[in-house]
């Protein structure tokens, strides 16, 4: 019978030598020695535990929302025919993005890591991608949407199909059978990946939250809104989780962290800040309700500042966030919102009410 585990290969005389210690030292972010059985204490990347015990607490389903007033503005033709494209716009890349993030991180990132930690919070973040795109359905649904204008945009809007064709080419190039962390090559390569999901998270949702938050500011749609907020509020960990697995694995194996894989990344990133003030202005057009393209510009930039800063790569842009009024929705990483009649909070964990 075929054993998945390289130690469950052997017999028993190999591994009986063995400490829990010494499996612990040589544990990994990628390429440590790991027997598939996720021993998690003790630790080896504590700050995992932290960021999983974050998520834990941030629980929230999207039945806890009423779009009620959405669809009486959306019906009532309270938003302009240009804030509705707008709107569908926002929505369908936002909605794409995060389809993608289930299937990419299950099947591009996920394999590779050999931290148990670490594992369990990236497999706690594919559950919160899957409600994400759960409470997309759910916000179509209950505003009366009409599905094929938000998934199915990509099918009519070249621009999207190109965004959605060359994301997802930027994530599975690793995705081959003769692809292996092992060689110094393979461990870039993933570098790369985990710096494109760090691109996905903490780039390109950034013009379509902005869009939400904004018509809450101006009181639509404001179901959406609070929606947008428990999102952010679990990307911004995920931005975290991911900012970490890169620093760790230049730490763990400082060779692959070259001038040109730097050099790589750095450039990616800003072609992504580049992708996305494009599909952000094609969302806004002119401008709509005080946002326009120029502050839309230097707020991704300011955003793809933020990212290469914390990957050690210092910032391109300098740009200034043109948006002070976003912390009201956000809150620092959204731990503690209560505006207008939002209801995001911080969840209490281990209480059982029947
Ligand atoms: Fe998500
Ligand atoms: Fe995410």
């Amino acid at each position: 019978m075929p054993v998945g585990n390289k130690m469950f290969q052997g017999d028993f005389t190999e591994v009986s030598e063995m400490s829990n210690q010494s499996i612990i030292n040589k544990r990994r972010m990628i390429n440590g020695y790991d027997d598939g059985l996720l021993q998690a204490s003790p630790l080896k990347h504590p700050w995992a535990r932290d960021i999983f015990k974050g998520m834990q607490k941030n629980n929230w389903v999207a039945e806890e929302i009423s779009f009620q007033k959405d669809k009486e503005q959306w019906e009532n033709n309270d938003l302009t025919e240009q804030e509705k494209t707008c709107f569908l716009r926002a929505l369908a890349f936002a909605s794409n993005l995060d389809g993608l993030l289930v299937n990419s991180l299950s099947e591009v990132i996920k394999p590779h890591i050999t931290s148990p930690e670490t594992v369990l919070a990236v497999a706690r973040q594919i559950y919160e991608e899957c409600l994400h795109v759960d409470s997309y359905s759910c916000m179509v649904e209950a505003v009366g949407l009409e599905p094929e204008e938000v998934y199915g945009l990509y099918r009519k809007d070249k621009n999207l199909f190109y965004k959605n064709k060359r994301v997802l080419e930027s994530m599975y190039q690793i995705n081959r059978s003769d692809f292996s962390t092992k060689t110094p090559e393979g461990a870039k390569e993933f570098l790369e990946a985990c710096s494109t999901n760090l691109i996905f998270e903490g780039v390109f949702f950034f013009s379509a939250f902005l869009v939400f938050y904004n018509f809450g500011r101006h009181n639509k749609m404001p179901g959406s809104k609070e929606m947008i907020q428990f999102i952010n509020r679990d990307e911004d960990l995920h931005v975290r989780l991911f900012v970490n697995i890169i620093n760790t694995i230049k730490d763990e194996q400082p060779e692959v962290w070259t001038p040109e894989v730097q050099a790589k990344i750095r450039q990616n990133i800003i072609d992504a800040v580049e992708m996305e003030i494009e599909w952000g202005q094609s969302c806004i057009g002119e401008g709509i309700l005080g946002i326009t393209p120029v502050m839309l510009k230097e707020y991704i930039e300011f955003i793809g500042d933020m990212r290469l800063e914390s990957i050690g790569l210092g910032k391109t842009f300098n740009a200034q966030n043109p948006f002070p009024w976003l912390d009201e929705f956000t809150q620092n990483n959204m731990i503690e919102t209560n505006f207008f009649e939002g209801t995001v909070r911080e969840y209490q964990s281990g209480s059982l009410e029947w």
